[in-house]
C-alpha cells in the first residue's frame, strides 16, 4: 500500500451568522451548533491532518469585518491550521484581516487567491467573488497568476486547486444560473497542468458531486449546514431531507488520491434537532 505524503479535510459552507441562534429557512438548527459537531468528529479522528481547507460561504452575509472573529473562536480547538476560499456570503476584507494567521503567499491586492506548501503540494486558493451576486468570476489578473504557475516547466509538485463556486456546470438548471462564469477558462489553464493536477476542490451547491473532466476530478463537499439534493435537469431547488452536515477526507500518496466522505454521527445529528 502507498504511504500517503499528505491528509486533508475540505468543508465548506458553514454559514456562520453574527446571531448564533440564526437557523435561516431551511432547517431548525443553527449553523453555529451544526459546524461545532463537524468539528467535534474531525478532532476525534484517530490519525494526523495536515490542514482543513474550507472552500468559502464561511459566514452568511455578515455587515462587519470584525464579525469574523467567531470564525476563529468556532475553530479554535482544531489543532490544524484552516485555510479560507472566499464565497459569495463572505465579506473578502473580513477573512483577509481576521483569519490569516499563517503562512501564504497573497498573490492579489484585490482579491484574495494565495498558494501555499504542505508536504510539498501546491495547494492553490482561488478568488471568484464578485459582490452583489452568487455567481463569480475570476479576474484577468488572476488567470494571468494561474496560467503562470500551471505553465512553470521547472515545478513539478503535485498541485491542489481550491475556490468556491463550481466551475464545470453540473447539469441542474438552477444551480447552474449561479456558477464561476469563467469555469471553461479556468478548466483551459488547468490542463497545462493536468500532469500534476490532482484535484479542484469547490463548494457552493451544498452537496457532494464528483465531475471528472479531461483527466481532471472536481470534487464537491457537503455543507456543514444543510444539504441540497440535484439532478439532471431539475427545475426546482430541493433540499435533501436529511440534512446531516458532513466534510470529505482527502488522501494523496505519489501516485494517488482518495476521497471519503464523512457525515455527523447520527446521534451527534439528533441531539442538534433537539438541543437540551
Ligand atoms: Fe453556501
Ligand atoms: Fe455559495
Amino acid at each position: 500500500m502507498a504511504d500517503p505524503i499528505l491528509t486533508f479535510i475540505h468543508l465548506s459552507d458553514t454559514h456562520i451568522h453574527p446571531d448564533p441562534s440564526y437557523t435561516g429557512s431551511f432547517v431548525d438548527f443553527s449553523s453555529r451548533s451544526s459546524l461545532a459537531a463537524v468539528i467535534a468528529q474531525i478532532n476525534a479522528l484517530p490519525f494526523p491532518i495536515d490542514f482543513v481547507l474550507h472552500t468559502g460561504d464561511v459566514m452568511n452575509d455578515p455587515e462587519r469585518n470584525e464579525d469574523y472573529t467567531v470564525i476563529q473562536d468556532l475553530f479554535a480547538s482544531l489543532k490544524m491550521p484552516v485555510y479560507y476560499a472566499v464565497g459569495n456570503h463572505d465579506r473578502p476584507e473580513g477573512i483577509k484581516q481576521v483569519l490569516f494567521g499563517h503562512q501564504v503567499i497573497l498573490a492579489g491586492s484585490k482579491r484574495l487567491y494565495y498558494q501555499f506548501e504542505a508536504k510539498g503540494v501546491q495547494v492553490v486558493i482561488l478568488d471568484g467573488h464578485l459582490q452583489g451576486t452568487a455567481a463569480g468570476t475570476l479576474d484577468d489578473d488572476q488567470l494571468r497568476w494561474l496560467e503562470r504557475l500551471c505553465h512553470d516547466p521547472n515545478d513539478q509538485r503535485p498541485l491542489i486547486v481550491a475556490l468556491h463556486q463550481h466551475p464545470i456546470l453540473i447539469g441542474t438548471p438552477w444551480i447552474d444560473k449561479i456558477p464561476l462564469t469563467n469555469g471553461e477558462a479556468l478548466h483551459q489553464i488547468l490542463l497545462s497542468a493536468r500532469h500534476r493536477l490532482r484535484g479542484v476542490f469547490y463548494g457552493h451547491i451544498h452537496e457532494q458531486i464528483c465531475t471528472v473532466r479531461d483527466g481532471i476530478p472536481y470534487f464537491s463537499v457537503l455543507s456543514c449546514w444543510f444539504q441540497t439534493r440535484t439532478w439532471h435537469g431539475q427545475a426546482d431547488p430541493l433540499n435533501d431531507p436529511t440534512h446531516i452536515p458532513g466534510f470529505n477526507l482527502v488522501t494523496l500518496s505519489e501516485r494517488d488520491l482518495w476521497v471519503r466522505s464523512y457525515r455527523v454521527p447520527i446521534e451527534e445529528f439528533k441531539r442538534l434537532l433537539k438541543p437540551e
